[in-house]
């Protein structure tokens, strides 16, 4: 080995998820990771057991930087694949149910975003705190305001698509846009930041049918992703099928996904928010569009639990399709940032549903690599691995041996009492090894 390979080594247990029901982990383990080059990021060169690593690296370990995390789990960095980085301010306001607290209180959150400081200034806080609850991926909505796109791009890190939403009809005056400024404002987006870019008319309430199909045709002609919302509540998916039935060229369709499916917002780079309320038809066409489904279990949940009471994903279903899916926390939908409350309310509300496979694996590989493999980047993040970016988390965990990594995942959940705190279980976050949250 040449001496002036300076390696790193973080000592911790290690969990990494491969699907729903395997994963590795190392219950006292080293990452070993080497430093940045010109042509690529720090990666993972060797994960294996403390005992082996202290034979193995013998030498490197006097001369190297060696990081101890005592009473820790590293998991890979989160992907959240659906969050509005504007509502950050929505997240714990009151909620009675989807299409008024939309207007109600998230709207009126949006257009403060037309003024550039404001919206600067909540760029730089909110980025920086989404990498200290440890996400480093995902799909992002932002306002209609082209600014805001930028300065959420401007502190963005990691691998984070982010769209400007386009509202042309049923919105209120403050982001009602015209098809012209929505169509240039997407022009724009998928020009400047290429593929980090999303497509992301809002919903086909806000969003008019033209503008839908003229967007999505210029993001497939480019290879750029494109994301909504669809059957969320039965009252939006009502509304939904009452407004189209009166346009031009819709007066048959029968579903929600079929309208979607009509203006070319399907496909292999399609993520469709929430995805609740499906008939076995809707559920055959976003299969065979190969279109992908985020599952938001915080946002969805009862009010009680300070959601918006919209009902539950049946991933069950879904799977038995053969539809990708993953988790996301709809950012202002959802209360809490941190992947870890979606992930424990994920299990939480399947356990009490009756799926015994909802097991903390399974939510972790839906909150990590699925994420991952959905935004097509899976060969050098997603999961922990040799030839990976060394892009993790560190977890705070009980002192405590255990027998499997799902045991101690779901420890490290179960010693959280108070759902606000899961922002406190990260103690470092790793992308491309850097640490860019302590
Ligand atoms: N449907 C349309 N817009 C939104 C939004 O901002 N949040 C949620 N949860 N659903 C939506
Ligand atoms: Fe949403």
């Amino acid at each position: 080995m040449a001496a002036s390979r300076k390696l790193s080594f973080y000592r911790a247990s290690i969990l990494s998820p491969w699907d729903d029901k395997r994963a590795d982990y190392w219950p006292d383990g080293v990452i070993v990771t080497q430093p940045a080059s010109k042509t690529r990021p720090a990666t993972i060169t060797d994960i294996l057991p403390y005992n082996e690593a202290c034979e193995r690296y013998v030498e490197d370990f006097a001369r190297s930087n060696l990081y101890e995390y005592p009473d820790s789990l590293i998991i890979p960095g989160f992907f959240d694949m659906h969050f509005h980085w504007v509502q950050d301010d929505v997240r714990l306001m009151p909620k009675d149910s989807l299409l008024e607290w939309l207007a109600k209180y998230t709207f009126p959150t949006e257009a403060k975003y037309a003024s550039k400081s404001y919206a600067k200034t909540k760029a730089r806080k909110f980025f920086q705190r989404l990498l200290s609850v440890g996400t480093i991926g995902g799909a992002c909505y932002s306002s209609i305001h082209d600014h805001a796109l930028d300065e959420a791009f401007n502190y963005a890190q990691g691998d984070l698509l982010i769209g400007n939403v386009l509202m042309t009809q049923e919105s209120p005056a403050a982001l009602a846009q015209t098809p012209k400024q929505a169509l240039g404002a997407a022009l724009r987006g998928m020009k400047r930041y290429k593929k980090r870019y999303v497509l992301t008319p809002r919903f086909a309430i806000a969003t008019d049918p033209a503008t839908m199909a003229r967007t999505a045709l210029e993001a497939d002609r480019r290879g750029i992703f494109k994301q909504t919302h669809l059957s969320e509540t039965p009252a939006e998916i009502d509304f939904v099928l009452k407004l189209y039935k009166k346009m031009k060229g819709f007066e048959r369709v029968k579903s929600y996904t079929e309208l979607y499916h009509k203006v070319g917002m399907l496909g292999e780079r399609s993520l469709m928010g929430h995805a609740i309320h499906l008939k076995p038809a809707e559920l055959k066409l976003l299969k065979k569009t190969n279109t992908a489904l985020v599952h938001c279990p915080t946002s969805n949940a009862p009010l009680r639990q300070r959601g918006l009471g919209s009902g539950l994903f049946d991933y069950q279903k879904v799977e038995k399709q053969g539809i990708r899916w993953a988790l996301g926390s709809d950012i202002g939908g959802g209360p809490f940032l941190s992947m870890l409350d979606v992930m424990d309310s994920f299990l939480r509300q399947h356990k009490k549903a009756g799926r015994g496979d909802a097991t903390a694996l399974k939510a972790l590989y839906r909150a990590t690599l699925a994420g991952a493999e959905i935004l097509g980047v899976d060969e050098r993040t997603g999961s922990l691995a040799p030839g990976k970016e060394a892009s993790f988390v560190v977890l705070r965990a009980p002192a405590k041996r255990y027998r499997s990594g799902e045991a101690h995942l779901r420890a490290v959940l179960a010693a959280v009492k108070d759902r606000a705190h899961f922002d406190r279980c990260v103690r470092a976050t790793f992308l491309a090894g850097k640490q860019v949250s302590a």
